[in-house]
């Protein structure tokens, strides 16, 4: 079944949120290469990574459909913030923001009862509970450890050994 024009103008957008998700990420990785927080901008490099693939999905999905990719300009992200926590803040808040959108587009596919959109976003639903666990895990983390230089070290070291 061919998607209707209004499921496939939302799951555009959500292809530019997706890459706009991966150029702020990126953004924040080379704020923690100025810092020389290495491990912590590997986390983000990586995160990065991530959210290309969530947009390659819905791009791939739309193709599988037969409908038109709509590609759009992607917005400037922020380049500057004023530390370390701010910009685990600032991740955390924009997942949060990225789960009502998914839940938004999933809310849509069943008004128009397109079912293979919906099956493809309880994929996404369930991909945002560990999206904002893992960024809010590094948040709090931040947060205990307050102004200890070292604490935030080993962080950065540990988070360094993400690959995936
Ligand atoms: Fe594609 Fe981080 O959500």
């Amino acid at each position: 079944m061919t998607m209707k024009k209004e499921v496939c103008d939302a799951v555009n957008k959500q292809i530019n949120a997706e890459f706009y998700s991966a150029y702020l990420y990126l953004s924040m990785a080379a704020y923690f290469e100025s810092l020389s927080l290495k491990g912590f901008a590997q986390w983000m490099k990586t995160q990065a990574k991530e959210e290309e693939k969530h947009a390659m999905k819905l791009f791939d999905h739309v193709v599988d459909r037969d409908a038109k990719v709509m590609l759009d300009a992607i917005d400037k992200p922020k380049q500057e913030w004023k530390s370390t926590l701010a910009v685990l803040e600032e991740a955390y808040k924009h997942e949060q923001s990225i789960t009502l959108r998914i839940h938004t587009l999933l809310d849509l596919a069943r008004k128009e009862k397109d079912y293979a959109a919906e099956v493809l976003l309880h994929w996404f639903v369930a991909e945002q509970v560990e999206e904002e666990h893992s960024t809010l895990t590094i948040l709090d983390q931040l947060k205990l450890l307050g102004d200890s230089r070292s604490g935030l070290l080993d962080l950065d070291r540990e988070l360094g050994g993400r690959k995936d």
